[in-house]
């Protein structure tokens, strides 16, 4: 008889046919921050906290020092600075720009990579400029909302981000961004696209966190339908050919297909993003103590890299690397 149990018989066996080991420098912490001298704790994702700019930056040290290798910033805008043309999103000293320089000041081996999009500056809570037209129908202008990401882009390049993402799914903002930092000569800040962006009611909970929800309509236009996989390639195609240097899905736990899909299609580095949702899901069932969450947690992370990412953003990325235990 053939059995297949041989390999599953002691620690050590196991460990040797393990295909998918997790590391903390396959994690990417995001981070919500905040004007505020004080922190907040975020009331729809236990757990997370909205930081001032001193603690931001000692909690990305931590990370850092559990060798979680980057972070990922989201600004929570005070709303009398939301505008319809988002001008904040490229103020060359608003929150995210200080915050980069302070991050790389105090910790020149963490990789700072920001979130390019309209949502937190905007007063329409959408990630690009909103118009009405003569039917009074919400319209998402695509290239005007191009030329405000590349400011955005370049500002935050001067600031000192290593990466830039762009997570508005505009079409062909990663082109657009590429020359506006090349003639900036920001030549080595990299582009990881959000290429495969889902418009998923998964992400609640972080609108909730920064007050950053759309205030008419939905994200449909431009976000694809979650019925959808072909697209996620054409997607892809478009943005490798773009000259994106890393893309990414997301959700994750949801769309494991749609990286698996994504891995296969591109040579490029990919990346999934846990979105809120996913978190909060996990955390109140482990809070319920439903769910064992130390174990939960690391089976939704392998699985998420075992269908095809090398890198997962994750509010778990500090947990999950103290449970790994790799730290310095
Ligand atoms: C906005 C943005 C969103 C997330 C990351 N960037 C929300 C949205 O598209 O509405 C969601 C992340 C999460 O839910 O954890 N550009």
């Amino acid at each position: 008889m053939i059995r297949p149990r041989r390999n599953r018989r002691t620690p050590a066996i196991r460990s040797m046919i393990c295909e998918t080991k997790l590391s903390s420098a396959d994690f990417i912490l995001p981070m919500f921050l905040h004007e505020d001298q004080v922190d907040t704790p975020i009331s729809s994702m236990p757990g997370v906290t909205r930081w001032c700019l001193e603690s931001l930056v000692r909690e990305a040290g931590e990370a850092h020092a559990l060798g979680i290798p980057a972070v990922v910033l989201f600004p929570k805008i005070e709303e009398s600075l939301k505008t319809p043309g988002a001008e904040e999103s490229y103020h060359s000293n608003g929150l995210i720009p200080r915050a980069i320089r302070a991050l790389k000041e105090a910790h020149p081996t963490l990789c700072v990579i920001t979130d390019i999009a309209l949502d937190p500056y905007n007063s329409d809570g959408h990630d690009g400029i909103v118009r009405r037209n003569s039917r009074g129908e919400l319209i998402i202008l695509n290239d005007e909302t191009i030329d405000v990401l590349c400011q955005q882009a370049v500002c935050h390049a001067r600031a000192g981000a290593d990466i830039v993402a762009p997570s508005d799914m505009m079409d062909g903002r990663v082109a657009a961004i590429r020359a506006a930092l090349d003639d900036e000569d920001f030549t080595d800040v990299s582009i990881l696209s959000y290429t495969a962006k889902y418009a998923s009611a998964l992400y609640g909970p972080f609108r909730g966190a920064l007050d950053s929800a759309p205030k008419d309509g939905d994200k449909k236009t431009y976000q694809m339908d979650p019925a959808n996989s072909r697209e996620a390639v054409r997607e892809t195609l478009l943005d490798e050919d773009e000259g994106a240097d890393m893309l990414m899905v997301k959700p994750a736990g949801f769309y494991l297909d749609i990286i698996s899909k994504v891995r296969e299609t591109t040579t490029l580095p990919v990346a999934a993003y846990q979105v809120s949702g996913e978190y909060l899901m996990l955390k109140s069932a482990a809070a319920g103590g439903w769910l064992d969450e130390r174990t939960v947690v690391l089976e939704s992370l392998t699985a998420i890299k075992r269908a095809g990412a090398d890198m997962i953003l994750t509010y778990f990325a500090k947990s999950a690397a103290s449970w790994l235990g790799e730290g310095k």
